[in-house]
């Protein structure tokens, strides 16, 4: 829609800008007085159509808006097919469809009445326009100060005006819906850049990581991260327990900074995450995400995806061995080839969490950051993770966001975070000893688990 206004505007517009202004030059030579006549009538005839564009654009902002909702709609729908079918959504569906569907075509109808008003308003007007210019002209024949001929002229230059200032209004039209679907497109190209001023370049970093009076929140109003200090040796592991939505996954997710801290310090081997370049940060850190997310492309593509350098295949086929991916890949048609499908849904969870490893160990960065799946795997691939995390782990500074029993007592330092605040920290025997809320916690979560 953008590209379509931009070309007819370029295209019409040239042209008859050019039409326009040579029959101006005419007039002008015939009769100066009747010019100013038609200058005169001209730019109030352009003040309504500008009027009329402002009414069409808001008509058109709004069906750009249910046009979207359409789309995401459908795209919902059609994602979460197996819960619509599960839990029984047709009719449900049926109906938020029919819905946005019905409200898109009101408003495309009324972009249409408003769109054939305008014209029709514009011809109106400019036909009574046309009126009065000859009323004028025959009354300045009649006196004999405008000969038939120059009359005759005068008249077919203004008549030559009218094509393309209808045309214009027109393209007008058209602009207006472009810049009304340009205006979404915008809002998301308007957003800020991360902000990446920080010069330091480590290639890689020993890895003590340390949060000194950390406060972060997503809107100005509730911290999510709540004046939390912990520090963390190279090497080592820290485990992160808690309730759900305690803050667990946006705490470590500012160690890469995906979000920008309110105040306090993170800091790796004493230099502050915000004096790193964005790239030299992240390129120190791999990331392993509590929903996996995969491309739709190979699994081979998916191990090696970001990797600066092409990986050499002895180091992937490592990896892959390592990560157990080997161990579901060598069932499948194509081996290390076969496409995962549309976020890896040809794969299983377990399958999929192992890929992450894989790639994580692939990147081989000094700091990992893991936040553990919580669904619970049959015990076969449970142990094949465990294995896989386990290497993962090794000689890494490791922050695990942990559901693991295993990961958990082996961690040396945990911290218990509620609401954002770390309410105890200690190792796994402190804390049990403590009895507060961690062991309450453990209880709860882990003991049925072992
Ligand atoms: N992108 C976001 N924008 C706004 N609020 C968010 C965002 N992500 C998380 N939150 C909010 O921040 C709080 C902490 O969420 P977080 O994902 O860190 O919890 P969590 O401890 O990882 O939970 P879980 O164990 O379920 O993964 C929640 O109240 C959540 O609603
Ligand atoms: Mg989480």
């Amino acid at each position: 829609m953008i590209a379509e206004s931009v070309t007819s505007v370029v295209t019409i517009a040239v042209r008859d800008v050019m039409t326009v202004l040579a029959a101006i030059g005419v007039m002008l030579f015939h009769s100066p007085t009747l010019t100013i006549f038609v200058a005169i009538l001209f730019p109030i005839i352009a003040v309504l159509v500008q009027l009329l564009g402002i009414a069409f654009r808001r008509y058109s902002e709004r069906i750009q808006d249910s046009v979207g909702e359409v789309t995401q709609l459908t795209e919902e729908i059609i994602r979460g097919n197996t819960v619509v079918k599960a839990f029984n959504g047709y009719k449900y569906e049926r109906n938020r469809l029919t819905g946005v569907d019905e409200k898109n075509r009101k408003q495309n109808l009324k972009l249409i009445r408003v769109r054939s008003l305008g014209v029709a308003i514009t011809q109106v007007i400019f036909g009574f326009g046309l009126a009065l210019v000859i009323y004028i002209a025959s009354l300045q024949s009649i006196q004999g100060v405008l000969s038939p001929g120059q009359f005759i002229s005068f008249f077919s230059a203004m008549m030559l005006m009218l094509q393309p200032l209808r045309r214009i209004t027109n393209v007008n039209a058209t602009l207006q819906r472009g810049v009304a679907g340009a205006d979404s497109l915008f809002m998301i190209l308007d957003q800020k850049d991360e902000k990446d001023i920080g010069t330091t370049k480590i290639k890689r970093v020993n890895g003590n990581v340390k949060f000194d009076s950390v406060d972060f929140s997503y809107d100005k109003d509730n911290l999510v991260i709540d004046d939390v200090s912990v520090s963390i040796g190279a090497g080592k592991v820290l485990a992160i327990v808690g309730h759900s939505g305690s803050g667990k996954s946006t705490l470590v997710n500012l160690l890469p900074r995906f979000y920008e801290i309110n105040s306090g310090k993170i800091s790796i081997d004493d230099i502050s995450i915000s004096d790193f370049t964005l790239e030299s940060l992240r390129e120190n850190i791999s990331l392993v995400s509590q929903d996996v997310i995969l491309f739709n492309e190979s699994i081979k593509s998916n191990l090696t995806y970001g990797q600066l350098k092409p990986c050499n295949e002895k180091d992937l086929l490592k990896v892959a061995e390592a990560a157990f991916i080997n161990d579901f890949a060598k069932d499948l048609p194509n081996g290390l080839d076969t496409i995962v499908g549309d976020r890896g849904m040809l794969l299983s969870g377990g399958q999929r969490q192992r890929i992450a490893i894989g790639r994580a160990l692939l990147k081989n960065a000094p700091i990992l950051v893991l936040d553990e799946a919580t669904s619970a795997l049959d015990t076969q691939s449970e142990r094949h993770i465990q294995d896989a995390l386990n290497l993962l782990m090794k000689d890494r500074t490791t922050l695990v966001i942990a559901h693991r029993l295993s990961t958990v007592e082996k961690a040396d330092k945990i911290i218990v975070l509620d609401a954002g605040k770390i309410v105890e920290q200690g190792t796994h025997k402190d804390l049990i000893n403590n009895d507060g809320q961690y062991a309450n916690l453990y209880r709860m979560q882990f003991s049925e688990i072992q």
